[in-house]
């Protein structure tokens, strides 16, 4: 598959991927909220940001600490590992590498072992700058894909460039049902959220196991070897 300079659209059954009900299902049990593109009206003013975020802080909210109980595999305490319910979530994202192998990419697939999640709260980013993951150590092999569990349209979705340096970021709407697969030499980030709801995503990197080699960089927040066994698996 040539992505080169590309942003594609896909789509999923969600009935066999239903990752909106396991993120509501666990709104709904951790903050009362049922509905979780309201997350921000369940979180109380004084856990939220008081100002915009930026790199390095993007991941570290307190509603970051609660969506990430979405799954133990995301948890290193074993104290809290043995809390935190198993909605199915990594288990339903592996099966979700598995139909991008064989109805995408036509080929196994290295991929990152957890994905990252993103909470693009109203008046706030949901990431810090604009950038290209290899920016920050990423190899340049990789392919992303980004996978919205909400409507993701306007200020509440991604903004990318059009090809190589063009600069020109204009929003990416994608439906829940849909994933966008993206060339990860196109710069991308987000802008202030004024659509009044929360956006709520997950993205991911891949490479095709005919493109591979290991790296020895070591991914900057949480210091993994980009490598199998460690960022990623197979
Ligand atoms: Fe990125």
């Amino acid at each position: 598959m040539n992505i080169e300079n590309q942003i594609i659209i896909g789509k999923y059954d969600t009935n066999i991927f239903p990752f909106a009900e396991i993120f509501a299902e666990h709104c709904s049990e951790t903050l009362n909220c049922s509905e979780h593109y309201k997350l921000h009206e369940y979180i109380a003013d004084n856990l939220k940001p008081n100002k915009i975020l930026r790199v390095g802080e993007d991941q570290a909210t307190y509603a970051h600490s609660v969506l990430y109980k979405i799954d133990p595999r995301y948890q290193k305490d074993p104290e809290i590992k043995s809390k935190v319910k198993d909605r199915a979530f990594i288990k339903t994202y592996e099966r979700f590498i598995g139909f991008l192998e064989a109805s995408v990419f036509f080929e196994k697939l290295v991929y990152q072992k957890l994905p990252t999640l993103r909470i693009h709260l109203p008046n706030n980013l949901s990431v810090g700058e604009y950038h290209r993951d290899r920016d920050y150590n990423h190899p340049i092999e990789e392919i992303n894909i980004w996978v919205p569990v909400t409507k993701a349209k306007g200020s509440a979705t991604i903004q990318m460039e059009s090809s190589y340096d063009a600069g020109d970021f204009h929003p990416i709407e994608v439906e829940y049902g849909e994933y966008l697969i993206f060339d990860s030499g196109l710069k991308h980030g987000n802008e202030v959220n004024i659509e009044g709801y929360t956006r709520i995503s997950f993205d991911f990197r891949v490479i095709p196991i005919s493109n591979y080699k290991v790296s020895d960089l070591s991914s900057i927040n949480q210091k993994m070897k980009f490598a199998v066994g460690d960022y990623y698996s197979y």
